[in-house]
């Protein structure tokens, strides 16, 4: 009986199959995405760092603790937005790319994650030359760029192959370049010499993407940066009793905001004139900042009672960071429940607000243009 259930089934699925295949000659299941490679920090890392750095404070807990329920690499307490990505797309969370070298088969994967907690979109060199020497890691945006051509040949051999593979591909680039400018800002560099830093960083974004494209990427997602002036970090290092420095409306620095805007209109600038280059490629802006600020306009209409501002983990202070007592120090312990707060460790962010930026990215209208994630087209 299971027997003969299970083959009708299996007539079934061949069918469907069939019929898939079909459709997807015609085009008309044109925007399904097969595989998510992505590139960038501690915003998309999903466990690289963990062979890079395993004394690194997200590898402990109660990093990770409500979704695996156990500390992974994420600097979360659960899912980021490319988790909640690959998931929305049918895909299952996209593997470290360090983990495929130490064992595993790159093979049979449907897409691979390059990010490293720490890393920057310029090389880390251009960091100590200029006196900024707490880069943690060397694993800048090109050093991922380099692992990717190397895992390239297990993927596909032509360019046809590869074509046909990326094609269908979502290459999601970042968020890079926040860190370019943390290191700085928490030494107290000046804003002045921290904003020269910004069309360098552009050009290494912008570099990535072009080497992607020639190497067979079409369908490009790129996130600009979060309001830092918003970040419990950021509120802590630069906290001020100048209250003109403040949005009365939200309790963000303001000065430090307009950087995070100067960056991603610069970014968008650039992705423009990528776009108008290359217009078989559809070259999209992920706007992290505009979909974020929804919930530190109205936290509570999001579910963040515990406010906006202040981290669900960590060791005291006004926004509940103190860089001498980190989350997964053994001292601090988090708040009972992480999806009533949008910080989670007072530098990144929680599943529920990575959640609620995802939403806004892949539901519209946060990204541009908007992103399609539904397998049939519309001219079907
Ligand atoms: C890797 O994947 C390929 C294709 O699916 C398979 O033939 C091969 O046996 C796998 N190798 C290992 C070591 O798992
Ligand atoms: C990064 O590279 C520099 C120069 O090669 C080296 O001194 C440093 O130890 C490296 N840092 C890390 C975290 O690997
Ligand atoms: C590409 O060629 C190499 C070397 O011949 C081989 O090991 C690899 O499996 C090939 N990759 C694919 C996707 O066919
Ligand atoms: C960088 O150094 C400054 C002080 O020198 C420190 O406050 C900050 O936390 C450091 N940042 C990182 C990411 O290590
Ligand atoms: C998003 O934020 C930028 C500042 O980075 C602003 O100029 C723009 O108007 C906003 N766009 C939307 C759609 O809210
Ligand atoms: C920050 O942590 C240190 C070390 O635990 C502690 O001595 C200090 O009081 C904390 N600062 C605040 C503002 O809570």
């Amino acid at each position: 009986m299971a027997h003969h259930r299970s083959s009708v089934f299996s007539i079934k699925i061949q069918f469907i199959k069939l019929f898939l295949s079909l459709a997807t000659i015609k085009g008309v299941f044109g925007n399904c995405y097969t595989s998510v490679f992505s590139f960038g920090d501690s915003l998309t890392d999903t466990g690289n760092i963990y062979f890079t750095d395993p004394t690194q404070q997200c590898l402990f807990p109660p990093y990770g603790e409500s979704y695996f329920p156990h500390p992974t690499g994420r600097c979360c307490n659960g899912r980021l937005v490319l988790d909640f990505t690959a998931q929305t797309l049918g895909l299952p969370l996209i593997k470290p790319y360090l983990g495929f070298e130490h064992g595993s088969n790159v093979t049979s994967i449907q897409g691979v994650n390059f990010a490293v907690v720490g890393a920057t979109a310029l090389d880390a060199a251009f960091f100590f030359e200029r006196g900024i020497d707490n880069v943690s890691t060397n694993d800048s945006l090109s050093v991922q760029l380099d692992w990717f051509k190397k895992i390239l040949p297990s993927l596909c051999n032509t360019s046809s192959q590869c074509n046909e593979i990326f094609g269908s591909s979502l290459f999601l680039m970042g968020e890079i370049g926040g860190n370019d400018y943390n290191y700085p800002f928490f030494m107290y560099r000046s804003i002045e010499e921290i904003q020269t830093f910004v069309p360098l960083v552009i050009n290494a974004i912008a570099s990535a993407i072009n080497e992607l494209i020639e190497l067979g990427a079409v369908t490009l997602m790129v996130p600009g940066n979060l309001p830092i002036g918003c970040s419990a970090a950021y509120l802590t290092y630069y906290e001020t009793a100048d209250t003109d420095q403040y949005d009365p409306e939200t309790g963000c620095l303001n000065w430090l905001n307009k950087f995070s805007e100067y960056h991603n209109d610069q970014l968008q600038k650039e992705l423009s004139r990528i776009q108008a280059l290359h217009p078989h490629t559809k070259i999209i802006y992920a706007d992290f900042y505009n979909s974020s600020m929804r919930f530190y306009r109205n936290p509570s209409q999001y579910g963040f009672t515990g406010g906006a501002l202040t981290a669900c983990c960590g060791g005291g202070g006004p926004y509940n960071f103190n860089t001498s007592a980190k989350c997964s120090n053994p001292s601090v312990s988090a708040c009972d429940d992480p999806s009533k707060y949008v910080s989670w460790d007072g530098i990144h962010l929680t599943e529920a607000a990575y959640r609620w930026i995802t939403n806004g990215l892949l539901e519209g209208p946060y990204t541009i243009p908007q992103i399609s994630i539904s397998c049939v087209s519309q001219d079907a």
